[in-house]
């Protein structure tokens, strides 16, 4: 891809995933997943990944609260930018907050997606105006019917959510919510068993990392941030 020459670009994060930087070009600011930098033995995998995020774009086209998808060339991905700060470091306190983002993960279902990645903080935003946005599209299940596998997906988006109010704003959480935190599903007792730990040890030995945000969180990290999803 071309890069105009009044972009300036700034490294947001890099991993054997590729790198993401935010650019600005002329007005426009986005932002741009570049899986060309992959570790080679992933290419094909980050390639993988994006196209599929682009597919995800590509049906909450007209979203509010997720990036718009801009360009898909088979390497580079650009998204719109979304001005705010992660949760890890915004940190959301206000229970109205909360209920907008069940919201937004309503919203998803509607367009049948289930985002799959809502336990990291850094996949969630707090905008300048306060209200909640979702990036990260890249493992999301994009659904023909909305069967039961698909409604389980969708109920554990929920429930990530809820452990992110249960650190942040513990005592809004309804007794109705406290229950549903301790129904985890099949899958995720499988995932927490065999799965996260598979992927842990690959993670850590051969590709030397395992965090949430290549390093984002490491300044306020709390026990549950050794997770993926749990
Ligand atoms: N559209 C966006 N608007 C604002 N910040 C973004 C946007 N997309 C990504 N970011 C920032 O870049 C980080 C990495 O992007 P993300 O899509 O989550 O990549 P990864 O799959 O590597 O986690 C995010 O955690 C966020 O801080
Ligand atoms: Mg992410």
């Amino acid at each position: 891809m071309k890069h105009s020459p009044a972009e300036t670009c700034e490294l947001l994060k890099a991993d054997t995933f590729g790198h993401i930087e935010r650019v600005q070009a002329g007005e426009a600011i986005f932002i741009r997943r570049d899986t060309r930098s992959a570790h080679w033995l992933l290419r094909g995998l980050a390639r993988w990944a994006a196209r599929h995020e682009a597919r995800g774009l590509e049906r909450l086209r007209g979203l509010d609260g997720v990036p718009q998808l801009r360009h898909w060339d088979g390497h580079v991905l650009e998204r719109s930018y979304i001005a705010g700060a992660p949760m890890q470091s915004a940190q959301p306190r206000d229970p109205h907050w909360y209920r907008q983002a069940h919201r937004l993960i309503r919203a998803l279902r509607e367009r049948g997606l289930a985002h799959n990645d809502l336990a990291k903080e850094p996949n969630w935003l707090v905008r300048d105006d306060g209200t909640p946005a979702v990036l990260d599209f890249q493992i999301c299940w994009i659904s023909r019917r909305r069967g039961g596998w698909f409604r389980m997906l969708v109920r554990e988006d929920l429930r990530h959510l809820l452990k992110h109010k249960r650190t942040y704003c513990p005592e809004a959480l309804t007794p109705v919510e406290r229950r549903l935190l301790k129904r985890r599903s099949w899958l995720a007792r499988t995932w927490k068993a065999t799965g996260k730990r598979v992927y842990k040890y690959i993670a850590r030995r051969w590709f030397g990392y395992w965090d949430d945000d290549g390093g984002a969180l490491s300044s306020r990290r709390r026990p549950q941030d050794e997770r993926g999803p749990t």
